[in-house]
């Protein structure tokens, strides 16, 4: 079966998250100068796509870096034990850091990466998240900009998966029931 069957619903359309990446955009060109050397650090796998867009909306300079996470969990729940599998190459004390994420569910990832980060003494460290699960918050993360805040169901495509699958769908979109309970 094609994996388009897969999908239940679109919750996010292609041409709404362009228009709402180009938004972010513009409001982190606002926030950043030239001056700052913006350090992008994209959280690997899920938001690979969303900072390659995010990134050809930029007009200010900036670099980028990457972190792989791993939390450990089922599925589709984070237990909060979080691994980092492979840490960035740049050294950012003193460095202005934008955390680019996919997506924050319980924000127990991201409470872990900006702990870790923070001891390393950036000039200043914020975040960036395509998606936020305000209801299924556990841990309180202050994101800083946030695409789209959505229900709590999981979802997969523009870079987020179900087991490894689904990443290419350009939209966001919620998966079938019986796709979770077979597996
Ligand atoms: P948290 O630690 O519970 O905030 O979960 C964060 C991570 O879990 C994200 O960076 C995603 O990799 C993954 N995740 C959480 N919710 C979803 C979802 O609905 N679809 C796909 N991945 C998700
Ligand atoms: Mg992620």
């Amino acid at each position: 079966m094609a994996q388009r069957d897969d999908v239940a619903k679109i919750l996010v359309g292609e041409h709404q998250l362009q228009a709402r990446v180009a938004e972010l955009a513009r409001a982190i060109d606002g926030a950043y100068s030239d001056d700052d050397r913006l350090l992008l650090v994209c959280v690997l796998k899920g938001a690979f796509m969303f900072l390659g867009d995010l990134m050809r909306q930029l007009t200010i300079r900036h670099e980028v870096d990457f972190m792989v996470v791993s939390s450990y969990g089922d599925a589709t729940e984070s237990s909060g034990v979080v691994r980092i599998l492979l840490d960035l190459e740049q050294n950012i004390a003193g460095r202005h850091v934008l955390v680019v994420e996919d997506i924050v569910d319980s924000g127990r990832t991201l409470d872990y990466v900006t702990r870790n980060l923070r001891t390393r003494r950036p000039a200043s460290l914020r975040i960036c998240s395509l998606l936020s699960k305000p209801s299924r918050r556990a841990i309180d993360v202050p994101v800083d900009f946030v695409g789209f805040e959505i229900p709590d169901e999981f979802v997969i495509g523009y870079g987020l998966d179900f087991a490894e699958q689904y990443r290419n769908l350009p939209f966001i979109g919620v998966l079938k029931e019986e796709i979770y309970s077979a597996s």
